[in-house]
């Protein structure tokens, strides 16, 4: 079994990842600064530190003793339009506070990495579906940040001998009893729909449906929040290679925003108010992965991502939360 530090355990993927290796029989350790995430989706029977990753003192004092045998880094910040007005934040945050962290684990000996990065890596890409080699030319700071903290793990693997993964999340989506996707201000479309659906906004609005894809609206790759846990297990295993791996979480199959409207709406058995308003910059038409490098090397299948699994799982999360408050 092994002894897993989880950076942004308290947040939506890293919380049900935290849960999953628990049930495996793991010790997880949580470090989170509760800045977007939430204290009560932490799994009770993970140690929490509430503490910043870019905090060197307080990570050095936490790390100590403790034999950690790999770290999951989910920790960062996510919102693409505020890395566009704020981008020096994203820096800090995602590529500074990351080095600092990095830092204490290489002094601790630790030398096992998991990386959260993203599809955003690829800016807009020139073929589809993307593999991972294709040109990486992020179009937003987010991604920018997520492509220079891949590039300076490169550097762990190959001065430090470094084991390290870096996961590109498509589009994290859907939900377990206990945890669901819940960000503020949200931007994903799948909670903005059902944020609609319980009538929390007022409707929910198709940002352009002039693109060219089949119905117009911008076309992505939705991969259950459990499987891309799962991936994240499968790297367990696979980790006793000095390297960095960048591999693909996708589905490999993409779903309109028109597609995932009739989704819920189906789910609901009623119709929902939706609006169309002008194309968003900086959307590219289509994102889908090629992820069979995962597949073929680590093994992974994802098993939770039909969309139905996807819509009924984040509803049923969203329905319970609605009665717990
Ligand atoms: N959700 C997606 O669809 C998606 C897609 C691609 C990549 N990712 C990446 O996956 C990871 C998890 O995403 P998420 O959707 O769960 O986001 P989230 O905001 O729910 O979780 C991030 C967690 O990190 C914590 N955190 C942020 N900065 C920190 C710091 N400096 N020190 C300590 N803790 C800090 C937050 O409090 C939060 O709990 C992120 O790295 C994100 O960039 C997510």
């Amino acid at each position: 079994m092994a002894n897993v530090l989880v950076t942004g355990g308290a947040g939506y993927v890293g919380s049900v990842c935290c849960a999953e290796l628990l049930k495996l029989g793991h010790a997880v350790t949580v470090v989170d600064d509760l800045s977007t995430g939430f204290k009560h989706s932490v799994p009770a029977s993970a140690a929490f530190f509430q503490m910043d990753i870019g905090d060197r003192a307080a990570m050095e004092s936490m790390v100590r003793g403790k034999g950690f045998d790999v770290v999951f880094h989910f920790a960062a910040k996510a919102l693409i339009a505020e890395s566009m007005t704020n981008p020096g934040y994203f820096f800090e945050q995602n590529v500074a506070a990351g080095v600092t962290m990095l830092e204490v684990l290489r002094k601790a000996g630790i030398k096992k990495f998991v990386f959260s990065s993203s599809s955003s890596v690829y800016g807009i890409p020139k073929k589809m579906p993307i593999e991972e080699d294709d040109q990486k030319d992020p179009i937003n700071a987010y991604g920018e940040s997520k492509l220079m903290f891949e590039r300076i793990l490169e550097w762990y693997a190959r001065a430090y001998g470094w084991s390290v993964i870096a996961f590109r999340y498509f589009n994290a989506a859907g939900g377990t009893d206990d945890r669901g996707e819940n960000h503020d201000p949200e931007t994903h479309v799948i909670p903005l729909l059902l944020q609609a659906a319980a009538g929390e906004r007022a409707g929910f609005s198709i940002n352009g449906t002039d693109y060219p894809t089949p119905d117009g609206t911008c076309v992505r790759d939705y991969v259950h929040v459990l499987d891309i846990a799962h991936g994240h297990i499968c790297a367990l295993k696979k980790m006793d290679q000095p390297g960095m791996r960048p591999y693909n979480i996708g589905l490999g199959t993409a779903y309109s925003v028109r597609q995932l409207c009739d989704a819920v709406e189906k789910e609901l058995g009623h119709k929902l108010p939706i609006s169309v308003t002008a194309r968003r910059d900086g959307d590219p038409p289509t994102l889908c992965a090629k992820p069979q490098r995962i597949m073929a090397e680590l093994g992974w299948k994802p098993a939770h991502s039909s969309l139905d699994e996807i819509i009924s799982s984040a509803w049923k999360w969203k329905q319970k939360q609605r009665k717990l408050k």
